[in-house]
């Protein structure tokens, strides 16, 4: 980016969660990168790392703590990488990890859940879908974040074995339905105007009232074309026919299982990155939470195995919905389709037995984060060399 001279560089805040497992390796590899892209794009991020989940349990008892939660709230975007673990596992235990993600989700009214599912050319052999399958694969899995099963009342089992049970319940109101499947349309009215929505309409009355309410919401959207299907088709959809999805939008439980089964198609849930966000702007865009979808993966953590790029592309997404910053978060995904190009590949990426792996360079999370700062770098230096050369 050219700048006056004298001119501010704008300065925006974030709040980092390393978390657990390989979170901290994750959430570095992805502050480098933007630390990269600040200052090809003339930007600065001043940073308040929070000790939440496991880690939050291990220092102060609790997963996350009000203050955290009020640190997340003044920051204009939380940087997430990654809470749980076998340690704090216990599933009578009144204070688990999760409860950070829901406080998180929750109080700052984080409500939809946008994870995208592309496919980088290279890495069909990665996916055990045949490559015919995925060709043209570009979809975007909006997910309701703040109701249904995970916020419903519950009651957990008590009583002696024999006579036990438990129960969940899974509320929607219309204005929790209508919010959420507002911004897919929008979301898909800047993509390929096709909306999917999916429920379990047969059989749940939250269901039935979600469809009714996307139908009404729709009427807005003459131009994006709806459809609805039953959860349990869309399951089956998302493998026999994936290419053929633009947007879908979902409930949370739904949308927490088909992003996971979606997440094969790009050849590892090591890929994809995560944006969660509510309605709330602050100075610079939306205020919003980022985090890859792989979860803590404690077998690999601490072993520089981890494939950074969910968190490198959550960063890139951080920097468009939260900071603004459109140019920087296209270069950095035009950075991670380079050095894939190049032939980096984590471990998660390496092609199964018997597959070429010619031209291809194993890498470990360190490794991959420098070959996309180096790309990024290389983006920066381009305008200058030709500046230079025509001078
Ligand atoms: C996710 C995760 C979380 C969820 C877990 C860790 C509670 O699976 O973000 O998809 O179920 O929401
Ligand atoms: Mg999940």
């Amino acid at each position: 980016m050219i700048e006056a001279a004298g001119q501010a560089r704008p300065i925006y805040r974030l709040a980092a969660i390393p978390g657990d497992g390989v979170g901290p390796e994750v959430l570095a590899a992805g502050r480098s990168v933007l630390q990269a892209s600040a200052a090809a794009f003339g930007f600065e991020l001043e940073w308040t790392e929070l000790t939440v989940g496991g880690a939050g349990i291990d220092a102060h008892g609790l997963a996350i703590r009000p203050e955290d939660v009020q640190a997340c709230a003044a920051a204009d975007a939380v940087y997430l990488g990654a809470v749980g673990g076998p340690k704090w596992d216990d599933p009578t235990s009144p204070v688990r990890p999760e409860q950070a993600l829901f406080a998180l989700r929750g109080d700052l009214g984080l409500f939809a859940n946008l994870r995208p599912v592309t496919i980088h050319p290279g890495l069909t052999a990665a996916s055990p879908l045949r490559p015919e399958l995925l060709h043209g694969v570009d979809l975007l899995i909006v997910r309701e974040l703040t109701g249904g099963l995970y916020f419903g009342a519950r009651t957990e089992a008590s009583g002696p074995a024999g006579s036990r049970s438990a129960s969940d319940t899974l509320p929607y109101s219309d204005a929790e339905i209508s919010r959420v499947v507002r911004l897919a349309f929008e979301l898909a009215r800047g993509r390929r105007h096709k909306l999917t929505s999916v429920d379990k309409a047969n059989v749940l009355a939250t269901s039935r009232l979600w469809r009714r309410v996307a139908v009404e919401v729709g009427s807005d959207f003459p131009d994006v074309e709806l459809n609805h299907q039953l959860v349990d088709s869309c399951a089956m959809q998302l493998v026999k026919g994936p290419a053929a999805f633009d947007v879908l939008v979902t409930e949370n439980l739904f949308g927490d299982i088909l992003s996971d089964e979606a997440s094969v198609l790009a050849g590892s849930l090591g890929m994809l990155p995560s944006a969660s966000l509510g309605s709330r702007r602050t100075a610079h865009g939306l205020h919003g939470l980022y985090e890859p979808i792989h979860g803590s993966a404690p077998d690999i953590a601490g072993r520089d195995l981890a494939n950074p790029i969910g968190a490198i592309l959550s960063g890139a997404m951080l920097l468009r919905w939260s900071l603004g910053q459109a140019d920087a978060a296209a270069a950095i995904e035009r950075a991670v389709a380079v050095a894939l190009d190049d032939g980096f590949r984590s471990a998660d990426l390496w092609p199964g037995d018997g597959l070429p792996t010619a031209g291809l360079n194993r890498v470990g999370t360190a490794g991959m984060t420098r070959a996309i700062v180096d790309r990024i770098a290389i983006r920066r230096a381009a305008p200058e060399t030709v500046a230079a050369r025509d001078r």
